[in-house]
């Protein structure tokens, strides 16, 4: 599979790196959740990519839904912690055991808004599981229960996650081209 050329700097996980480590995570909440109520909340729209692959590597029972968030930024990779909910759950969670799937964790504001909206309607459990995480990066502390990967402060887009609303269909993730580094616009979801 070839970079894609000039926005891609060098390739930080390979498809098969993910897939595989995917499949840790999928076996793990198999395990962790037998006999619970379990549904998958999907932060749209940069782990739609996460979420696919690891529910095919989940066996236990299941329900998926979908949750849309902005958060305004004052670059495209700083957000300064306004985060608006733009599109909610169709399901009521009272009761059930939630475990929101998310591309990345950077400053944690996004999951701790989250957590804070999903704890106020009352479900038995919420937990938290990112394909990535940058704790150098990180502002507010959150509980992230199952993490893909931890990675260092660089920009990354691919397996979901985008550069300026595109690249989400390569199957690895890249480092953005140095030369590309966003500047002063506002922030992507
Ligand atoms: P947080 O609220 O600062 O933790 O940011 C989380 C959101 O910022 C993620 O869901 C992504 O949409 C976006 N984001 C953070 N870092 C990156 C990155 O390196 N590439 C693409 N999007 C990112
Ligand atoms: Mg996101």
């Amino acid at each position: 599979m070839s970079k894609a050329e000039g926005v891609v700097g060098h390739i930080l996980l390979d498809a098969e790196t993910i897939q595989g480590r995917v499949a840790e995570l999928g076996r793990a909440i198999s395990v962790d959740y037998q006999g619970k109520d379990l549904v998958l909340i999907c932060i749209l729209r940069g782990a739609v990519t996460f979420l696919t692959d690891l529910m095919r590597q989940i066996t236990v029972p299941h329900e998926i839904d979908f949750m849309a968030i902005s958060s305004y930024g004052i670059g495209q990779r700083e957000s300064t912690g306004a985060v608006r909910l733009i599109m909610d759950l169709k399901t009521d969670i009272r009761g059930r055991h939630v475990l929101l799937v998310e591309d990345i964790v950077d400053s944690g504001r996004t999951i701790d808004y989250l957590l804070r909206t999903l704890w106020a309607r009352q479900p038995a459990d919420v937990r938290v599981c990112a394909l990535l995480s940058k704790p150098s990066r990180r502002v507010v502390e959150v509980p992230l229960d199952y993490v893909g990967f931890e990675i260092p402060d660089q920009f990354v887009l691919g397996y979901g996650l985008d550069f300026d609303e595109k690249y989400r269909n390569l199957p690895y993730v890249g480092v953005l081209h140095p030369a590309l580094m966003p500047g002063d616009e506002p922030a992507p979801c």
